[in-house]
């Protein structure tokens, strides 16, 4: 027999202590979108519910952002970058193979005593992160654990293709977890449909450059209708799911924050879960476009800022995207 070992053992719960996000400078409307693409204002905003998005400048690079939203939700936490034990990026967008951008972001925000790593989960993003963080801190691994969604989506937009162009945007959003005395997190309801990994991914893989360097630069590409059907009606159940795993009704939230995909998505949801009138719902999309893994936590960061949801109240996240990959979980805003 070997000689006994000891495992981690952390806190019994923890908590979302603080939100932060970055908005890139350069807001772009519809029409500026439609003097590129075959379409009009009225289309985008009926389909999308979108009226104008944010596109980085060159020098909002995903490191910049990520900083940026990660001060903001340290400073609402209270909370010192040496104090964290993990940083988690969520992203599809940094442009380098290696190293990762969490260790990147970790170093500029002095973060000396934690590992980092990214995490590829599009659009369900922040939300893996933020169950791997709620593990790390009640597993004992970290105390304080830093999650990041960032992306800059026009890097991988194709402004020519009339069936992407309008829908996303870029930026960043943040939160820091850590223990908590009562239950502030519910269980993550996640899962992956590697069967429908066609429906959304890249126009051509990096390697395809070798052997075609006259591809140029790829681009996202989705098959909108597809994903309009599966976020629908797939991710409804999964929803209810993380409800009952939370021990709480529909009636029970102080705010719905799905990712910000297409408002018809988000309004679908809405009367399949048949959510109270009163409960606010996160409609961040009008302005923001759908920013994949940082939507979440930039509309969370809107809702609490703007009053729209209050400061201890639950409410219900749910992400969905390239993969397909899902998750959802309940929780208490900080
Ligand atoms: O974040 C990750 C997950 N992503 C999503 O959840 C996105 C899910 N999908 C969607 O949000 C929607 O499918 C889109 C917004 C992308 C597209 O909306 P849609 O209602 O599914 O449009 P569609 O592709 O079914 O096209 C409907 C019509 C077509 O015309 P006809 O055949 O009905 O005459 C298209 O040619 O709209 C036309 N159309 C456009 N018209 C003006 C397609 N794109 C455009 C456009 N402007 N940009």
């Amino acid at each position: 027999m070997p000689k006994q070992i000891q495992s981690p053992a952390g806190p019994a719960h923890a908590r979302i202590l603080g939100v932060g996000g970055y908005r890139p400078s350069r807001v772009v409307t519809n029409e500026q979108i439609c003097q590129v693409i075959d379409s009009t204002d009225e289309w985008i905003t009926t389909r999308t519910g979108i009226k104008e998005r944010r596109w980085a400048t060159a020098e909002e690079t995903v490191g910049m952002m990520s900083v940026s939203a990660a001060g903001k939700a340290l400073a609402a936490a209270g909370i010192e970058p040496e104090q964290l034990g993990l940083v988690i990026i969520s992203t599809v967008t940094h442009l380098a193979q290696t190293p990762s951008l969490a260790a990147i972001v970790a170093n500029e925000l002095g973060a000396v005593n934690a590992a980092a790593f990214d995490v590829s989960a599009a659009c369900a993003g922040f939300c893996h992160g933020l169950a791997l963080a709620q593990d790390a801190v009640r597993g004992g691994s970290a105390e304080y654990v830093l999650v990041i969604g960032v992306e800059r989506l026009s890097d991988l937009t194709d402004m020519n293709d009339r069936s992407t162009a309008f829908i996303f945007g870029d930026g960043a959003g943040a939160a820091v977890v850590g223990p908590s005395d009562t239950p502030a997190i519910g269980p993550v309801v996640w899962g992956a449909d590697g069967a429908q990994y066609e429906a959304i991914g890249q126009t051509f893989s990096w390697d395809a450059l070798r052997e075609q360097p006259e591809l140029g630069f790829p681009a996202l590409r989705m098959n909108g209708q597809q994903v309009f059907r599966w976020a629908s009606y797939q991710m409804v159940p999964v929803a209810k799911k993380a409800l009952e795993k939370a021990g709480i009704t529909a009636e029970d939230l102080d705010a719905f924050i799905p990712h910000q995909a297409n408002m018809r998505i988000t309004d679908a949801m809405i009367k399949a879960l048949k959510l109270p009138d009163n409960v606010p719902v996160a409609r961040d999309i009008a302005r923001t476009g759908n920013t994949s893994a940082a939507s979440i936590p930039l509309a969370m960061e809107r809702m609490l800022e703007e009053g729209e949801a209050p400061h201890g109240g639950l409410a219900l996240l749910i992400g969905f995207g390239a993969g397909l990959v899902y998750a959802a979980q309940v929780v208490q805003l900080p």
